[in-house]
């Protein structure tokens, strides 16, 4: 069984203004299709990895052998982060609620002190990368990663996470990484980030 696309819950266009539709289609049909595609010919001679789940590879990369482990952790992480991506955007973010948005109370005060914090560590960031929300020995944290390497990978939990790669944001913000960040909030799928807190 070969890794594919999973599917949108919305079309390319359903993000405009914030996303726009061509960054996406690239994003999607490109950038992720490329990871996937990458992560197969990895995979195509070790039929004990072919059995494994996404999340056990990703969990326990040092039981991966080490010709195809570099290859797994950055392409197998470039799928996994993209297909959690995509699943919490929508086209109407509402806002956080429910207990979630309790336990971003409790850690961060209020929700816009997590929001200075969180804005404040993706635009900071520097070079290629994610910035995640993730609960962490039953704590939630900000933290941020390089290249594709995954929250799982490292025993957290993710929440929520904005793609800081520039093939995210660069067609139609071009250096204004703050722009795309104050969007990427607008665009948030806070039903789905619940969901995620929920079921840790
Ligand atoms: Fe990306």
């Amino acid at each position: 069984m070969k890794y594919e696309l999973p599917k949108l819950n919305y079309t390319f266009n359903a993000l405009e203004p914030s996303f726009d539709a061509l960054t996406m289609e690239i994003h999607y049909g490109k950038h992720h299709q490329a990871y996937i595609n990458k992560l197969n010919e990895a995979l195509k001679d070790y039929p004990v990895e072919q059995n494994k789940s996404l999340e056990e590879l990703l969990v326990s990369l040092d039981s991966v052998p080490e010709k195809i482990r570099l290859a797994v952790k950055n392409n197998g992480g470039g799928h996994f982060n993209h297909s959690f991506f995509w699943r919490v955007l929508a086209p109407t973010s509402g806002q956080v609620k429910g207990e979630l948005a309790r336990a971003i109370n409790k850690k961060y005060g209020d929700f816009n002190s997590f929001k200075e914090l969180f804005t404040q560590a993706a635009a900071t960031f520097f070079g290629s990368g994610w910035v995640w929300l993730v609960v962490n020995n039953n704590e939630l944290e900000i933290i941020s990663l390089p290249n594709q390497d995954c929250p799982i990978s490292q025993n957290q939990q993710p929440i929520l996470a904005i793609d800081l790669w520039e093939h995210a944001y660069y067609l139609k913000y071009q250096n204004r990484r703050a722009e795309y960040i104050e969007a990427w909030w607008r665009v948030i799928n806070w039903d789905e980030a619940e969901k995620n807190y929920k079921n840790i």
